[in-house]
């Protein structure tokens, strides 16, 4: 490239687990992957914004810890910035970041399309972490008010990224192992995610809107299929005797029909009471029986197992979001730092006038296709109500 590329200024709204690791020994995923794009030269400003001045203090001193780590020193602010509490301050920082921006969002679930219509409004490109929100009636309004301002709106699927997904679409494209038949997948994480780092706001959720919808992505990144109906059964045990009043488990069967006609279903086993001592953050695995043959991918277990006296035995995932080298040079790889930086990419040629967010529609996660999965977790979230009635799932062309 032989042109100076300008700087893109973001905001980060949300600085808890998974933008800074806040909680955690970890530092999460957004921060370093935007200290990670800082290497590419074109970083602006960077607004993190929290709820509280407490809060944000404790994000603070985690990301000053992470700059050390890397070695790289992003130019940030924090919202808010003098007051203690100020749930709003988002708004704030959205009106005031400059000019050509993203907006990440990184939130409660239920809290996602509000700041993304803020977002939008400003004119400011808008990424949001799964799910994008719970009812598709949120997701209408979204995408019709990104198409009215133009700005591009994608949701993190990062799992798109992960090879082994990226093998099964190509397994699948090429005819490999025949026409599917069914899926199957499993995905689990600790008990202590909603019974002490979501506690404030795991009501707002559930753990299929949580985990499953990653794997509902998937099969419909490497099919292309669309649901039919679904139905769904849950078990309220563990989390209920502890007072939370929320699934330990959903599992959610979906029927779906391939452009060709072709029908298959899938079976999407979830559950967030798995033990504290699991050897990973997530236990998860996914497999597909074709007419011709099968496909298996453990993508809990990589192939590494580490054992010491301190941490007993641990079985981490590289490819997600690692970080690699030495304390003050270490730098993170894996397909949840890709996710963002693709977005990032995007939005730099869009800014460029390289690339149209039309292009991007049949590429990317965009806001667009997360229609057809909010449309698949209304009608599980339905069935649930329901006495696991099947459930229709809602035609995205009535929303084209
Ligand atoms: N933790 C992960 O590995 C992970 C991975 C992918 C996606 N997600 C998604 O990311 C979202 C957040 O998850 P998390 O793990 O970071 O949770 P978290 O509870 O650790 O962090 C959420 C943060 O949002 C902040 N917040 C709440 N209301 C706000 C507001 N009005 N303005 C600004 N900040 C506000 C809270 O103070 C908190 O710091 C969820 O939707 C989750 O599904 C998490």
């Amino acid at each position: 490239m032989n042109f100076t590329r300008k700087k893109l200024n973001m905001v980060v709204v949300g600085a808890g687990m998974y933008a800074c690791g806040r909680g955690t020994k970890e530092y999460g995923t957004i921060i370093p992957a935007i200290l990670e794009w800082k290497k590419k030269g074109s970083l602006g400003e960077v607004y993190v914004v929290g709820t509280s001045s407490k809060n944000i203090r404790i994000s603070k001193n985690k990301i000053k810890k992470l700059e050390k780590y890397t070695g790289i020193k992003a130019p940030l602010t924090y919202f808010p910035q003098n007051r203690t509490n100020d749930l709003q301050c988002y708004k704030k920082a959205i009106r005031m970041v400059p000019k050509p921006a993203v907006c990440i969002i990184a939130v409660p679930d239920n809290l996602h399309s509000r700041i993304a219509s803020e977002a939008i409004k400003a004119g400011v490109h808008t990424f949001v972490v799964k799910p994008l929100a719970p009812t598709v009636k949120e997701v209408l309004k979204l995408v019709s008010a990104g198409k009215r301002k133009g700005v591009y709106c994608a949701v993190d699927f990062h799992k798109r990224f992960d090879r082994a997904n990226i093998k099964l679409k190509d397994t699948i494209l090429q005819n490999v192992i025949g026409d599917p038949l069914y899926f199957l997948a499993e995905y689990s994480q600790r008990k202590s995610i909603p019974h002490k780092r979501f506690r404030k706001w795991v009501k707002n959720t559930n753990i299929f809107q949580y985990l499953g919808i990653h794997y509902l992505d998937i099969i419909y990144f490497v099919t292309g299929a669309t649901p039919k109906r679904a139905m769904a059964t849950g078990q309220k045990g563990w989390l209920f005797s502890k007072g939370i009043n929320t699934y330990d488990s959903i599992e959610a069967h979906i029927e779906w029909e391939t452009s060709s006609g072709k029908k298959f279903t899938s079976h999407i086993l979830t559950n967030w009471i798995d033990p504290e001592s699991t050897s990973a953050m997530s236990d998860q695995k996914i497999k597909v029986i074709g007419t011709k043959g099968r496909f298996e991918s453990d993508q809990k277990r990589r192939g590494i197992t580490i054992v010491t006296d301190e941490k007993g035995i641990e079985e981490p995932n590289p490819y997600f979001c690692s970080a690699y080298g030495k304390d003050g040079a270490a730098s993170y790889r894996g397909y949840g730092i890709e996710s963002i930086h693709q977005f990032l990419e995007d939005v730099m040629q869009i800014t460029e006038y390289r690339l149209s967010i039309e292009e991007l529609e049949d590429k990317r996660p965009t806001f667009k296709q997360s229609l057809v999965l909010t449309a698949t977790l209304e009608a599980v979230n339905k069935s649930l109500k329901n006495n696991n009635q099947w459930v229709r799932v809602g035609s995205v062309k009535q929303y084209d």
